[in-house]
């Protein structure tokens, strides 16, 4: 996993496992682990891989668990259930997983009456290979079979192996209400739609996740209402291609596109802010432009993967868009909103890639001046379109010293991006106290930058709005003061 710019979130990418709960930082409200021994009978413990999706799947499995008594734990020592919601994006992400069902596993051998489960993407991927491949995992279940889980658990109790992988057309999980699990109670995800129906020729999400396809935009707007008045500040609208969320129902005289999905979530309130990911270039829409710059509280920040700058990488990735049309892309997003940060996903090293290729990458990022990227080497995934068609042939020490090429112009480009703000002054959300100083708050401008400042003696509370100027700067955090007004 290449993760090289862990102070912005991406949340269609792989964020650092919630492993250990109580790892967690400080001040984090984990209101549902307040367990109840008599509601709650059982315990289960459950750690998540991988992007946002993942992590707000999670809570969806939270909240089915809860209904069937058992209540949630931070510490896998006490767990009747222990559940990994896994990764197949790239081989490292499976390596750790298996990694720690090692762990469980001799954990299992002490406790034999306890029960672990594999969820997600490499569940799906595997079936139930996974069962003859990890002895001792009892549960395996799919993205789309949650509501299952139950039943399954209660086979696993009687000796059998519960294996449920049925991907579904229609499954949106629309009426279940997540129950947060490791949330700073200010930021939350909120799932729009699952699936994807790109099949970028690299990658292993349509396989594991289904077909497209969106959810109820009631439920959502009611969701993300719900969380505004429970405290919360900031929602996340997540989807692998949110720009293709598309939601008829019979009761609305018109359907719902992204655009007028951003403006209902956007008008619960002007002190909710609202971020999405992941917008795909070839679908993003001026509606969608015209739309974020309407509303003050949709946040000025766009992750438009670029994967590769050459028209030919592009083509053989099956991206659907050329290098001209991702440059006229973003100068259409700049035309509209000339303060819209814009963040990458690139891969280096794909199948044929040459030298020149990769410095078509090298020249598109300059011309898009990204504030972050996140950027990995290929890794070939079983199944799909680029394994079964196209050899795996740049060496790794290629792929490598290209992906550090990449890495090295996204330092530049990100610090030159921070450099531009100094003197500036930006609303920002405060998340918390910063990590390294507890006399300074930590959080974030529209832009999805990071901005620390002190405390100072003002009565600011995590959750609140704080104006502040940027005085310095590093590639990765921008510094300030409070504006007192
Ligand atoms: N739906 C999102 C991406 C989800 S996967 C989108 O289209 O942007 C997140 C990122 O992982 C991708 O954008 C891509 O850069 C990277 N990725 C996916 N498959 C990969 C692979 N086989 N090897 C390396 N990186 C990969
Ligand atoms: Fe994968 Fe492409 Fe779908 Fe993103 S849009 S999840 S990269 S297939
Ligand atoms: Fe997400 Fe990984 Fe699956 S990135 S969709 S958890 S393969």
């Amino acid at each position: 996993m290449a993760y090289l710019c862990p102070s912005f979130q991406n949340p269609m990418l792989e964020l650092a496992p919630t492993k250990r709960h109580d790892e967690a930082r400080q001040g984090e409200a984990f209101a549902p682990f307040a367990v109840d021994p008599v509601l709650y009978r059982r315990r289960f413990y459950i750690e998540s891989y991988g992007c946002a999706m993942n992590f707000s799947d999670s809570e969806i499995v939270a909240s089915i668990l809860q209904a069937e008594g058992f209540g949630a734990t931070r510490n896998e020592e006490e767990a009747d259930l222990i559940l990994l919601n896994t990764c197949s994006i790239r081989e490292k992400a499976e390596q750790t997983v298996r990694k720690r069902l090692t762990e469980f596993r001799k954990m299992k051998r002490r406790k034999p009456g306890m029960l672990v489960g594999v969820l997600g993407c490499m569940a799906e991927r595997l079936k139930a290979k996974l069962l003859e491949e990890e002895k001792l995992v009892d549960l395996v279940i799919g993205p789309d079979a949650y509501r299952t889980l139950p039943a399954l658990i209660a086979e696993a109790d009687g000796g059998q192996k519960g294996v449920n992988v049925l991907l579904s057309r229609d499954e949106t999980y629309a009426d279940i209400a997540p129950v947060r699990l490791n949330s700073n109670g200010i930021s939350a995800f909120v799932s729009i739609m699952r699936g994807c129906n790109n099949m970028c020729s690299f990658c292993v999400v349509p396989f594991t996740r289904g077909r497209e396809r969106s959810r109820d935009a009631d439920s959502i707007v009611n969701e993300c209402r719900d969380l505004f008045e429970a405290g919360y500040r900031e929602v996340t609208l997540l989807g692998q291609n949110v720009d293709s969320y598309y939601y008829a129902s019979e009761a609305d005289a018109a359907p719902v596109t992204f655009a007028l999905l951003l403006e209902k979530a956007a008008l619960i309130s002007p002190e909710l802010r609202i971020r999405f990911s992941t917008s795909h270039p070839k679908d993003i829409t001026d509606d969608v432009l015209y739309t974020m710059k309407r509303y003050e509280n949709i946040c000025k920040y766009i992750h438009l993967p670029l994967q590769s700058g050459s028209t030919r990488v592009l083509q053989l990735m099956n991206r659907s868009y050329t290098r001209e049309w991702y440059r006229a892309k973003v100068d259409r997003i700049r035309e509209i909103m000339p303060d819209c940060a814009l963040s990458s996903d690139v891969i280096a090293g794909f199948c044929t890639e040459t030298e020149e290729d990769h410095q078509e990458t090298l020249r598109m990022m300059a011309y898009a001046k990204y504030d972050f990227s996140y950027m990995f080497f290929y890794s070939e995934r079983p199944g799909t379109l680029a394994q079964r068609r196209y050899a795996d042939d740049i060496p790794l020490d290629v792929k490598k010293r290209r992906l550090q090429e990449i890495v090295d112009l996204q330092g530049k480009l990100s610090h030159q991006s921070n450099r531009e703000d100094l003197g500036k002054t930006f609303r920002v959300l405060i998340e918390g106290e910063s990590k390294k100083d507890a006399s300074a708050w930590k959080g974030r401008s529209s832009q999805n930058k990071v901005v620390i400042f002190p405390k100072g003696d003002t009565t600011c509370r995590a959750g609140e709005y704080v104006d502040v100027h940027v005085t310095s700067c590093t590639q990765a955090t921008l510094l300030g003061d409070i504006v007192t007004r």
